[in-house]
């Protein structure tokens, strides 16, 4: 270690118009600076209930049980799937994309049966589809789906899906990682069941906390495991000894005290703003940028009335395909611009552009397009 000598870690700044994290305002990044307190100070417990409150605005819902889990997204999809589905359980899984993928990895793991119901990448999940999986599964406990595809910039039709499972008797576990906060989003008026998502998307936090909400169906369900929950740090019934305690908060394990103080600001600043003004931004902003990038010549992979406003997925152009990691790297390097490329089969074909809660803005909708031009031509 001779000669060893760490500095400071200080990042260039960069606009962060990929497929998440999103630009984090000054105001999130002076609370994440704030004092440390104990995480069970007062203070503190007083604060995971203001939390708890501003998810229940954010999702809306009444569910008592809905809070951040400590870890990122991931996390989130894992603890719907542990504390829902037991060894032997079938679910049906929709896949139009990573996500919907990663979804059915969690069931098997958790020893569950995962019926998946397959959609071309870039196309909504398709609701016959879904139906005739239903009704040919009878002994389906759940149906999970990804609203806001991030792999591919597609919403899927959350309301009717959740109808659907309702008329077949299944629960419903809803992947929310991208929409919460960008699209509109209501957990009791759709019937949704288990919902989870992520601090760093239409939030505008930084990464590492995902919002989680359950229904009473779903948490009945839980309470009346035949088993125990495999993973004992994702157990919702220890969790809530902490998060959920009437005055006796009882220790699980220490709470990441300053990224709660980044997600309250953000959550603070959506409730400012005002959900439906959130989502009518996110709109707005799209629709500047759809026009921007149809004057470059730049077309969208996914149908118009599928299109994600926070999430956009175009095309490459022909001519700049060979390029396109070089392209992006250049709007990295010299632009401090940070796009998304394609994942999977649609890696080397479309490009992602994010425009996610604080960086739904024009000044990042006027900068990504002139970088482009600049770059492109
Ligand atoms: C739709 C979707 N689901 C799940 C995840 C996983 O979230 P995380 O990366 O925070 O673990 C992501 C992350 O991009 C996502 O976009």
């Amino acid at each position: 270690m001779s000669g060893f000598k760490p500095k400071s870690f200080r990042p260039q700044p960069k606009t962060l118009m990929g497929p998440g994290p999103s630009d984090v305002s000054e105001r999130v990044l002076n609370a994440l600076a704030r004092p440390t307190v104990g995480h069970l100070d007062p203070q503190f417990v007083g604060l995971m209930d203001e939390i708890k409150q501003l998810l229940r605005y954010a999702f809306c819902t009444e569910n008592q049980m809905t809070f951040p889990v400590s870890a990122p997204g991931s996390a989130g999809m894992e603890t719907c799937i542990v504390n829902l589905i037991e060894p032997g359980e079938k679910m049906i899984v929709c896949i139009n994309g990573v996500f919907g993928g990663r979804l059915k990895e969690n069931i098997e793991r958790a020893g569950g049966v995962a019926v998946a119901v397959e959609d071309d990448w870039g196309k909504p999940v398709t609701l016959e589809k879904v139906e005739e999986a239903l009704q040919a599964n009878p002994d389906a406990v759940a149906l999970g789906f990804v609203h806001a595809e991030t792999s591919t910039g597609v919403r899927s039709d959350a309301d009717a899906l959740c109808a659907l499972a309702a008329a077949n008797n299944c629960l419903t576990i809803v992947d929310a990682v991208t929409s919460l906060g960008g699209i509109p989003l209501k957990v009791d008026e759709w019937g949704i069941d288990a919902i989870y998502s992520g601090s760093q998307k239409c939030l505008s936090a930084p990464p590492g906390l995902s919002p989680v909400s359950f229904s009473e169906k779903a948490v009945a369900k839980i309470q009346n495991r035949k088993t125990n929950v495999q993973s004992w740090f994702l157990d919702l019934n220890l969790v809530l000894g902490y998060w959920d305690g009437d005055g006796a908060r009882s220790y699980h394990h220490t709470a990441p005290i300053n990224a709660m103080y980044g997600l309250h600001e953000s959550l603070v600043m959506l409730h400012e703003e005002g959900l439906e003004a959130a989502w009518a931004r996110h709109l707005e902003m799209h629709k500047l940028l759809e026009q921007g990038l149809a004057r470059l010549g730049i077309d969208y992979l996914v149908d118009s009335e599928s299109r994600l406003p926070q999430l956009n997925s175009v095309k490459i152009p022909e001519s700049f395909v060979a390029r396109e990691a070089e392209i992006r790297k250049q709007l990295l390097t010299e632009y401090d611009l940070e796009i998304g490329a394609g994942l999977g089969a649609l890696a080397g074909k479309i490009w992602r552009i994010g425009l996610m809660g604080y960086g739904a803005s024009r000044k990042n909708v006027d900068y990504c397009l002139n970088s482009l031009e600049a770059v492109l031509s």
